[in-house]
């Protein structure tokens, strides 16, 4: 463990003009031992973060240019690399970072979040080139993993779909309260930043405002990552797209002989000393949650059915992604997991 408390950590984002890169650089600009050193983008190599993101002016790195990726002497030049980059592209650069450095890498990609490679390829369809990396990586969910993302290298941000089905369901998997018998359902909701910055024919204005759909039906790849976390084998995940622009609410079913008040005490006790993780008293909001690194949960039963139902509600880029990884951030090194996360949310 390395307690750098106290000191300011020298800290890079790779793929910084996405939309976790710029909500993970608004929220370090905050962090009071932080610094960041060099962050990266091939389209705004040269320009200055203020210019590209106007809202970031305040901030203490507002002045800082965007260059062009060189992982080699990002690796060198910092203590931890954050690593914004889509599936695929991630790998060979952490790879680079971790031979040629001794930074300490987030990574924000699906690349090292499953437990070994032969899943990721088969789920995500490419050729991983980084296996050896693996056994340095580890999930970086701390309600569920706190310990080993305390010791480890590499830090796999896990998916914002599995991050809001995975809080909902971690209680009542390790109380073992679900019948098995039965398959959980997960139907998911969520903003378009979910799908990254990027020009595509389906997430135009038009095709998404006043409208709601599900996709990815026949399985998404978020699916066997919440699988794996949780020991679920008979999941059926559905994730819709919803116009707003940021914010995840995952409806969660599964069949229980638990009553409903014994439910919600064993969910209010497993989160308890949890800093981020609240059970809430009636059916949550996205915008209770909106810009910060929360997560609420509602918990019903209805006893008809035997169905339990949770509400889980997040922002895709704050617990899903950016927050998160500051969390992770704060494990890692040996700071109050709440540094740098005290915002209030953006309501409504
Ligand atoms: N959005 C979310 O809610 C969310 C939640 C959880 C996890 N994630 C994961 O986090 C990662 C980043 O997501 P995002 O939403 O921020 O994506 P994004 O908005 O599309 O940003 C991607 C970033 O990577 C750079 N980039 C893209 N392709 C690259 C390549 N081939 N080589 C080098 N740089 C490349 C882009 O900048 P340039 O093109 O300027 O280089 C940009 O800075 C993804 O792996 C995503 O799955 C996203």
């Amino acid at each position: 463990v390395q307690d750098t408390s106290g000191q300011s950590v020298k800290v890079s984002v790779v793929g910084a003009s996405g939309y976790t890169g710029a909500e993970l650089l608004r929220l370090l600009s905050k962090h009071p031992h932080v610094e960041v050193v060099s962050i990266t983008s091939r389209k705004f190599s040269g320009k200055r973060l203020k210019d590209v993101f106007p809202h970031l002016s305040g901030s203490k790195f507002a002045s800082l240019p965007f260059s062009e990726l060189d992982a080699e002497s990002v690796g060198k030049g910092s203590d931890v690399v954050f690593c914004c980059l889509p599936h695929a592209a991630s790998f060979p650069v952490v790879k680079e970072i971790f031979e040629s450095s001794g930074a300490r890498i987030v990574d924000f990609s699906a690349d090292f979040r499953f437990r070994n490679p032969e899943t990721y390829e088969r789920t995500y369809g490419v050729e991983h080139g980084a296996k050896e990396l693996f056994r340095f990586a580890s999930y970086g969910l701390p309600e569920l993993n706190r310990e080993e993302i305390r010791r480890s290298r590499i830090v796999a941000n896990p998916g914002c779909y599995p991050t809001s089905v995975i809080l909902a369901l971690l209680p009542a998997v390790k109380s073992e309260l679900i019948d098995r018998s039965f398959p959980v359902v997960a139907d998911s909701k969520s903003g378009v930043t979910g799908a990254g910055r990027k020009e595509k024919l389906e997430l135009l204005f038009c095709e998404v405002n006043e409208s709601f759909k599900a996709y990815a039906l026949k399985g998404h790849r978020h699916a066997p990552e919440i699988s794996e976390k949780l020991g679920i084998d008979n999941l059926r995940f559905i994730p819709h797209l919803v116009p707003m622009s940021r914010g995840i609410l995952s409806t969660v079913y599964f069949k229980t002989q638990a009553k409903g008040a014994e439910l919600a005490g064993i969910y209010e006790e497993f989160y308890r000393d949890e800093p981020f993780v609240a059970v809430s008293g009636k059916p949550p909001s996205t915008s209770d949650v909106r810009g910060t690194n929360c997560c609420r949960l509602f918990i019903v039963k209805d006893e008809r059915t035997g169905l339990a139902t949770v509400i889980s509600v997040i922002d895709n880029i704050g617990k899903g992604a950016s927050g998160q990884a500051v969390q992770n951030f704060n494990v890692m090194f040996g700071f109050d997991e709440r540094t740098g996360l005290n915002q209030i949310p953006l309501w409504p």
